[in-house]
């Protein structure tokens, strides 16, 4: 059985202040939904103000990123180390971070290896550009970032790793995969190229999520598909009625 998991990522949104006020609004509405894991991935200046609100409550927290080093010169980077301090879960190879900051699949594999080595969930961000996606290049795309993102990652290692694949035509935009094409690429393209590095149990096994203009109302129908499990949430995560009718469609699909 894999648990659904729901993981807003809040992108470079809200102050520190607003942060509070957002989860104050918003745990209450998700808390004790048990049977859906719930994750907040606020910017990093907000982490340490969200942490304590979170602290006894079931709904985790995740940063955005983070740097293979342990420690050292890297101004402006965050370490595995430093951000499992106030987190469970890290989000590593985001296609704002690929398309913005120049990060690579070679980057985005070393930020999974330290993510996994500090003790954190890493939610790994896969997903076609619309050129790609349009020059039927998606399979080859996605089996090239698994294969160099996931290198050097141990099976032991796999049940920290949850898969998020996130057509970069679709976020942020409004348009959003269909709920068969995104369960096609998952079911026939990700399970089976994690199943030719780490065989059957693991493909079965391993937590995909779909992101990618995910909203209150159409989240239900990816969760009541077969190899969708759960969703990671851009802008309707910043909203909490959105967020938490996510939360509940996750529940009510399994
Ligand atoms: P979106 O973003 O839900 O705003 O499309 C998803 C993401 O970037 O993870």
């Amino acid at each position: 059985m894999r648990k659904p998991l729901v993981a807003g990522n809040w992108k470079m949104n809200k102050t520190a202040a607003a942060a509070v006020a957002l989860i104050k609004d918003l745990v209450p509405l998700i808390q004790g939904i048990g049977d859906v894991e719930k994750v907040v991935c606020p910017p990093f200046t907000a982490l340490m103000a969200v942490y304590p609100l979170l602290k006894g409550t079931d709904v985790g927290l995740g940063s955005q990123n983070l740097h293979w080093e342990k420690a050292g010169a890297f101004t402006g980077e965050e370490s595995g180390e430093m951000i499992a301090e106030y987190c469970r879960y890290a989000i590593v190879g985001h296609s704002e971070r690929r398309q913005y900051f120049n990060e690579s699949d070679e980057s985005a594999n070393k930020r999974l290896l330290a993510g996994l080595e500090a003790g954190l969930i890493v939610i790994f961000c896969i997903g076609e550009t619309l050129a790609e996606y349009e020059s039927d290049k998606t399979e080859e795309v996605l089996r090239r970032q698994i294969a160099v993102g996931l290198k050097g990652i141990t099976k032991e290692r796999l049940s920290q790793l949850v898969v998020a694949y996130e057509p970069v035509w679709a976020i942020g935009t409004g348009k959003a995969a269909t709920k068969d094409d995104a369960n096609g690429v998952v079911k026939n393209v990700i399970r089976p190229a994690v199943q030719e590095l780490y065989g059957k149990k693991a493909a079965h096994s391993v937590r995909v999520l779909y992101g990618g203009s995910v909203n209150g109302k159409n989240a239900a129908e990816y969760f009541s598909q077969s190899d969708i499990d759960g969703a990671l949430v851009g802008g309707a995560s910043l909203k909490p009625d959105d967020f938490s009718q996510i939360v509940r469609a996750a529940s009510k699909s399994k």
